[in-house]
């Protein structure tokens, strides 16, 4: 079996599946090399083991405490990527990993004192952090608050019942769980709250709220994950795209990347880190002011040619593409 772009050189075998909750499935994973990884940290995964399609993916496993390598997934309407992997793909079949990649992670963190917050399908760092923690730091005082929408919810359920964690449902709240969502209220009673370390995963709506809300309690050191991107309306004014082949025109605000302005417009993209790192959302310029943060995996023949990362590149001007 032929590795199918080189940014996935690493092959795994799927040894098990476990349903998590009613749309969320754990793949366990058998590499026969050593894959070095850190807790948090995620992997980009070949869709259909095709060069084409990447997605990006928490390993929700910890190193040197979990017997496999896992990835835990929502299955999301439509999702491509997500559909494959909870629905077809089968117990003995191969996926294709990158290097594991970001920097979320727990293991350089000085502070003894951690608060890990999650939401849904945010939970898969955290879960990976904290075992991580109990195993490698286990003088530290880790406080976690889980946010879910009904009890059912909760992914990694019976391993919840080994630590300390603070679950609220927004739906359907059973015995053990907080009704409602996340508050300041709930927030203040975490004991040391200012002077703790402040992890937080989960959709963007929910890390800017819970940003605001723990800053404004007095936390100074906060973290989230970055790969959860809303994807905003599409402007009707603002910098004009013109796009050649498939021939289209739109728009979005300054400020905003090209990757951004081409979610918000519904315009095809593949983008699997969002971080500039992968190379799957490279799209040519033809013409245009642009700056640039990463010209990761691009050649210096591509970059003289406009090539540029959609995620990393942010127009200064009406930008005509390729
Ligand atoms: S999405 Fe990975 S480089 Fe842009």
């Amino acid at each position: 079996m032929t590795m199918p772009t080189p940014k996935c050189p690493w092959r795994m075998q799927v040894h098990h599946i476990r349903q998590e909750t009613p749309d969320v499935w754990t793949l366990s994973l058998l590499c026969h090399d050593y894959y070095p990884y850190r807790a948090g940290q995620y992997a980009l995964v070949s869709i259909r083991n095709s060069a084409g399609q990447l997605r990006a993916y928490t390993l929700s496993s910890t190193p040197g405490v979990s017997e496999y390598l896992t990835l835990t997934i929502r299955r999301l309407d439509g999702g491509a990527g997500s559909g494959w992997l909870t629905q077809e793909v089968k117990r003995g079949d191969y996926l294709w990993l990158s290097d594991a990649q970001g920097d979320f992670t727990c293991d350089n963190q000085r502070n003894d004192k951690l608060l890990l917050l999650a939401a849904g399908c945010g939970v898969t760092p955290v879960m990976s952090m904290r075992r991580w923690l109990a195993k490698y730091r286990p003088q530290a005082d880790v406080q976690v608050i889980f946010s879910v929408r009904s009890p059912e919810d909760v992914i990694f359920a019976d391993e919840w019942q080994q630590y300390p964690v603070t679950l609220v449902a927004e739906h359907n709240a059973t015995e053990g769980f907080l009704a409602g969502r996340l508050t300041p209220e709930i927030l203040r009673r975490v004991p040391d709250l200012a002077s703790r370390t402040v992890m937080t995963c989960g959709p963007a709506p929910y890390m800017e709220q819970v940003e605001k809300e723990v800053r404004a309690l007095g936390v100074t050191q906060f973290f989230k994950e970055k790969f959860f991107t809303p994807v905003a309306e599409a402007a009707t004014s603002g910098l004009r795209f013109t796009k050649l082949e498939p021939a289209k025109t739109f728009f979005a605000p300054v400020g905003t990347t090209l990757l951004e302005a081409f979610e918000s417009n519904k315009i095809a993209v593949n983008a699997a880190c969002r971080a500039g790192v992968c190379g799957s959302c490279k799209t040519q310029v033809v013409s245009g002011e642009y700056q640039i943060n990463s010209t990761m995996t691009l050649t210096a023949q591509e970059i003289a040619d406009g090539y540029v990362l959609a995620c990393s590149c942010h127009p200064q001007s009406d930008l005509v593409l390729a």
